[in-house]
This record gives C-alpha cells, structure tokens and sequence, in this order.
C-alpha cells in the first residue's frame, strides 16, 4: 500500500505489489460499521472492499438488494489474487506477532486465529469472485472516482483505506473521496479513523470541516469492534438537508 497514489488506481496501471489483500469478514463489517438489519436490506457500495467475505456471505445471505463492491484488485483474476495474498500473508502475521500490544484481542484471541479467520474470508471472497463479477457484484474501480449515478446506493462503506493510509494519501485524496461517495450514496461510514500508527488520522478534522461547510453532517460514532488499540469508531456523514 505504501506506494499506493490516487493517481495510479483510476486505471490499469495499478501494480498488484501495490496492495495490501486483507480481508475481513460479514460479521466484522457488521461491528465495524454498526450495521443493522435495515441498513442491510437496502442498495449497498462498499468501497475498496478488496478480498473481504462481506459481498460473498450479505450476498448468500439473500438481504441487500444490491450490493456492488469497488476496488482496483478486481482489475485481477482470482488466481493472481490468491497468489498475493499467498505472498502477503507471513509477512503482515508477522509484524502482528512482533506488535501484539497494538492490537485489542479479545475480537480474535491470538494472531494465528486473526491469521485464520482472514484466510477463510478471503477464500470466501475467491470462491464467489467469477460468480460476483459475472453479476457485475465486484467491479474494478478506484476512488476519487466513481462510475455511479447520483444517490444510486442508500449507503455506502469503506473499511481501512480512507483514515488508515492518512500518511499516503493526501487530505485531497481524503476530501475528494468523501464528496464523491456522498454523490452516489445517502449516507457514508468511514472505519477506522486512526493511521497505521494509532494515531488520530491527521486528516480527520479538517474532512469533518469541509463536510459541514458542504452541507453534509459527520458524526463519530463508537462501535462495537475494537482491533487496534483506540480504534473503535467510525465516522458517519449523513446530507443535512
Ligand atoms: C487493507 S484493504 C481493506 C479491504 C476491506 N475493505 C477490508 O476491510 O477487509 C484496502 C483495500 O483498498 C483498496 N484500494 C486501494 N486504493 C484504492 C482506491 N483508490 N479506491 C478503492 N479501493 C482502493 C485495495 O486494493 C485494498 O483491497
């Protein structure tokens, strides 16, 4: 992800080393974004939702209406997606288990179960892949731009990429994002809302700024999943009128 820049993700010059393929599950993104059983039965968009289970198992599960997931890694087939994630993942567990008192274990007791339990999601996600793209479910896209019309989704959700890469991306990046998300969706939900650091991002104050001077309410909102220390909120932008 470091050398991850806007720039480079609206089109196919995106380099599959540039990402980091981590996927989390329905039941995380039920927690992180306070989902409730309304908000599930509506037209959803999840941003970068890369190799997450949340489109494959909602998607089972029969309850949204539409569901559409956007990400520069469905430019990918499904095998080359396997493979980094295959490359990746030793790597990530690693500075987990170097770093442990970052994290909050009491969602996933140890490493190795927070290793299995994103494997699973992930082979999930890759089970469902073909499937999803044949019904245009996983469509290869990248923030700040989206080929969506106005308000065509209720809701729309990103899970560690805004906030968390605050140190790669810019606040332009973070502004522009936002504004387009809130162009094709009623309501917007960002988690979470620390760097990679533990940090506060550093962008987060002034987004929050220039949402309400665009007429948008941003709210932060505690939740019930907390995986690194400090980090279980997410914000949620609403239009005010
Ligand atoms: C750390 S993963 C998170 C995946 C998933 N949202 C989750 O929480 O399990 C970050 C994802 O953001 C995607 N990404 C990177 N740049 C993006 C962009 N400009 N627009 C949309 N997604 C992007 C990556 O391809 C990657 O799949």
């Amino acid at each position: 992800m470091t050398n991850l820049r806007p720039e480079s993700n609206g089109d196919q010059k995106m380099q599959l080393h540039e990402v980091v393929p981590w996927g989390r599950s329905l039941d995380e993104y039920r927690a992180m974004f306070a989902l409730s059983e309304r908000d599930m039965q509506g037209h959803l968009l999840g941003c970068g939702d890369g190799p997450a289970s949340f489109n494959a198992e909602l998607t089972e599960l029969g309850k949204p209406r539409r569901l559409v997931s956007v990400d520069p890694l469905y430019l990918f087939t499904g095998p080359e997606i396997a493979s980094r994630v295959e490359q990746t993942y030793e790597t990530i567990i690693s500075q987990v288990k170097r770093n442990p008192h970052r994290y909050v274990w009491s969602y996933f007791p140890d490493p190795d179960a927070l290793g299995a339990a994103r494997l699973e999601a992930m082979k999930i996600f890759l089970n469902d892949y073909d499937r999803g793209r044949k019904e245009r479910r996983y469509q290869p896209a990248a923030l700040p731009k989206l080929d969506f019309e106005d308000r065509e989704f209720d809701l729309c959700l990103c899970s560690h990429l805004l906030f968390l890469y605050s140190a790669q991306l810019t606040f332009d990046f973070h502004i522009t994002s936002m504004l387009e998300m809130l162009r094709v969706a009623n309501e917007v939900r960002i988690f979470p809302l620390l760097d990679l650091d533990l940090r506060r991002s550093a962008h987060l104050d002034q987004v929050m700024v220039e949402l309400r001077s665009a007429d948008f309410q941003p709210e932060i909102v505690q939740v019930s999943y907390e995986f690194q220390k400090g980090g279980g909120q997410m914000l949620r932008v609403i239009r005010r009128s």
